[in-house]
């Protein structure tokens, strides 16, 4: 949650912030702001609502500046307003800082600090680290932060800057991203690579304890304890234009439509001669005595969870099990030496699987991540770590991020088949010509994806649906449910089409949409009876199926056909309708579907 960006250098500081705000909006966006050294004084400017409110209050204002940092802000401690944006002045102004996470202990430190005479002007948590490093300034500014970070309990990235060190930019992370750019004569923080994808590609990601100290010429590392240390300096694969719009009016359609690309980027990323080849990462040795998989996520990530599960299962028939991160650790699960725990994330960042990743390590699981971006949290504290090939995501609905992670786990379980020989050879080869496939199939959806705007235009007036389906489908509803909530703002609920009859049938009356996923083929009678009972109290069925599936269209209001396939695949596929359906349903209601309210992409609070 929440974008950081700072600069050092000799460009127009308030222009790289904005650029940089504008790149991270999707972390959080109710409120940013950014503060300037200029002429020895440190301006700060901010505003509630999108970063166009700053934009537009700053236009008129040009600070000389070379030293800089800004903010966008998904709130934690204090409603969205102009006084709780960050950054956050100390109360004599000679401070100012941004932070993304919670300092939990925040109450202790402002009683103490109002106690001392210090005065807030904020609700944040945040307010307590600027009056602090006012309060134990000692001249020395590494020492002084070193200090103030060892007051502070919770999450923290941070960048700050003193009136005193005016050349100077301060940052610091514990349990929150922070990645610095490395430029000629000018250098960078940001939450995420994509703000600096502009300016330079090589970058060093901190590490939880990191301390760093930037000039234009300079950037030093230190740990808790003040000693200079090395980062390795890697290089970002992405590039600009994977983080633009190219055209297309939203992030999210972009996304959508970037999928036959992306699974076959993966797929060629992981097979090689006709073989899922993970041996760089799992050996054997590694996986043989392993007798449980369980399967660690958030949200979407945990959807994908749910087919990896399926996965795995079906074709490497192993047991698995699906959670939810949050609940993970709480529901003391049962981890030994044989088990495999599987962290799903986009981001790598997500508090949540972070936590429950570290839980899962200290009970003896060998971890495995499987995530979007490279030198993410995640990505370095487990044992192994599976990339997917999706390129930055920006809209803060996941779409191409999910549909690598389904594909990373199919080749998997082909893997780990192969490995302890429960597939036949035969299989193995339909199988994997199956997901190669996959990326025709889904742009053969995408060439058509006109024919699910009716749906949307009936789902834009309603304010609550359903998503059901069998087996695999099931697992499917449950994505295209949360993607039509997210982005539209329409109630859905998902749930397995068997349980209607237990409860959930009540709720169905005249007009309401309910969307079908049909596609396992010995289940389609018992689809199709589900169908009739909805029709018969009111419903408009929306279902998704093979595009000869006749008995599925017949029943059907609006039939929406996919390419045939095996049907242990057809999630590849059928997922790709909800998702236009989503997107076309919430531009119809002319919602900003990159940014929807309340959300943000990337929740590194618990
Ligand atoms: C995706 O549509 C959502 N933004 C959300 O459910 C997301 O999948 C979840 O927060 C987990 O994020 P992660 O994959 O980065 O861990
Ligand atoms: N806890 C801080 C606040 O509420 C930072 C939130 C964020 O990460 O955006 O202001």
């Amino acid at each position: 949650m929440c974008g950081i960006v700072g600069y050092v250098g000799h460009r127009d500081t308030k222009e790289v912030i904005l650029h940089g705000l504008k790149t991270l909006e999707y972390r959080g966006y109710d409120s940013s702001g950014m503060a300037l050294m200029t002429n020895g004084e440190i301006i700060v400017e901010k505003k509630a609502g999108r970063i166009q409110n700053l934009e537009d209050s700053m236009s008129d204002k040009n600070f000389a500046s070379e030293v800089g940092i800004g903010h966008t802000r998904w709130a934690t401690h204090g409603v969205p307003s102009d006084k709780n944006s960050h950054p956050h002045y100390s109360m004599d102004k000679s401070v100012a800082v941004v932070h993304n996470g919670i300092i939990e202990n925040y109450q202790t430190l402002r009683k103490e600090l109002e106690d001392k005479g210090y005065v807030f002007a904020s609700d944040t948590d945040t307010e307590v680290i600027s009056q602090l490093v006012q309060d134990m300034y000692n001249g020395d500014i590494l020492d002084t932060i070193s200090k103030v970070l060892k007051k502070l309990e919770g999450s923290y990235a941070i960048g700050v800057l003193h009136k005193n060190h005016p050349d100077e930019l301060i940052c610091a992370r514990e349990h929150s991203p922070l990645v610095i750019g490395i430029g000629e004569k000018e250098n960078f923080i940001a939450s995420d690579v994509s703000a600096l994808l502009k300016y330079t590609k090589n970058v060093y990601y901190l590490e939880d304890g990191d301390m760093a100290v930037l000039k234009t010429q300079d950037i030093k590392i230190f740990d808790k304890e003040k000693n200079p240390i090395e980062r390795e300096k890697k290089s970002i694969e992405w590039n600009l234009e994977q983080a633009t719009k190219c055209g297309y009016p939203h992030f999210m359609l972009k996304e959508i439509f970037e999928q036959p690309q992306v699974v076959e980027e993966t797929f060629n990323k992981r097979v090689h001669n006709e073989k899922a080849d993970f041996s760089d990462i799992l050996s054997y040795e590694d996986i043989k005595h392993i007798d449980k998989i369980y399967i660690v996520a958030c949200g979407t990530a945990y959807h994908a969870g749910l087919q990896g599960q399926f996965a795995l299962q079906k074709i490497a028939k192993l047991n698995s099990a699906t959670d939810i991160a949050s609940e993970f650790r709480y529901n003391d699960p049962f981890i030994d030496n044989k088990t495999m725990v599987i962290f799903v994330s986009q981001s790598g960042e997500t508090s949540d699987t972070l936590a429950a990743l570290k839980e899962a390590k200290k009970k003896g699981a060998l971890t495995v991540a499987i995530t979007n971006v490279v030198g993410s949290t995640i990505s370095r504290e487990a044992d192994k770590t599976i990339y997917t090939m999706a390129g930055p995501e920006i809209a803060v609905a996941s779409t191409k991020a999910y549909l690598t992670q389904i594909t990373i786990f199919y080749l998997l379980a082909l893997y780990i088949a192969e490995l302890r020989n429960s597939i036949s050879k035969d299989e193995y080869k339909k199988y994997i010509s199956e997901i190669k496939n996959m990326p025709e199939k889904i742009q053969h959806i995408l060439d058509n994806s006109e024919i699910i705007k009716p749906a949307a235009e009936y789902f834009k007036d309603k304010t609550s649906g359903f998503y059901i389906g069998r087996g695999l489908d099931y697992k499917i509803a449950v994505e295209g449910s949360l993607k039509i909530k997210e982005v539209s703002y329409i109630h859905t609920e998902a749930f397995a089409s068997g349980e209607l009859k237990h409860g959930t049938i009540a709720l169905i009356e005249e007009g309401i949409p309910v969307v079908v996923i049909a596609t396992q083929r010995e289940l389609i009678d018992k689809s199709v009876s589900n169908i009739k009972e909805v029709k018969a109290r009111g419903a408009y069925v929306i279902s998704v199926g093979f595009e000869d599936c006749e008995n599925l269209k017949n029943v059907s209001d609006n039939f929406i056909g996919i390419p045939e396939c095996d049907d242990i695949f057809s999630g590849f596929l059928s997922i790709i309708p909800l998702q236009l359906l989503a997107y076309y349903t919430s531009s119809a209601k002319g919602i900003d579907v990159d940014k929807p309210r309340n959300l943000a992409k990337s929740v590194t609070v618990e």
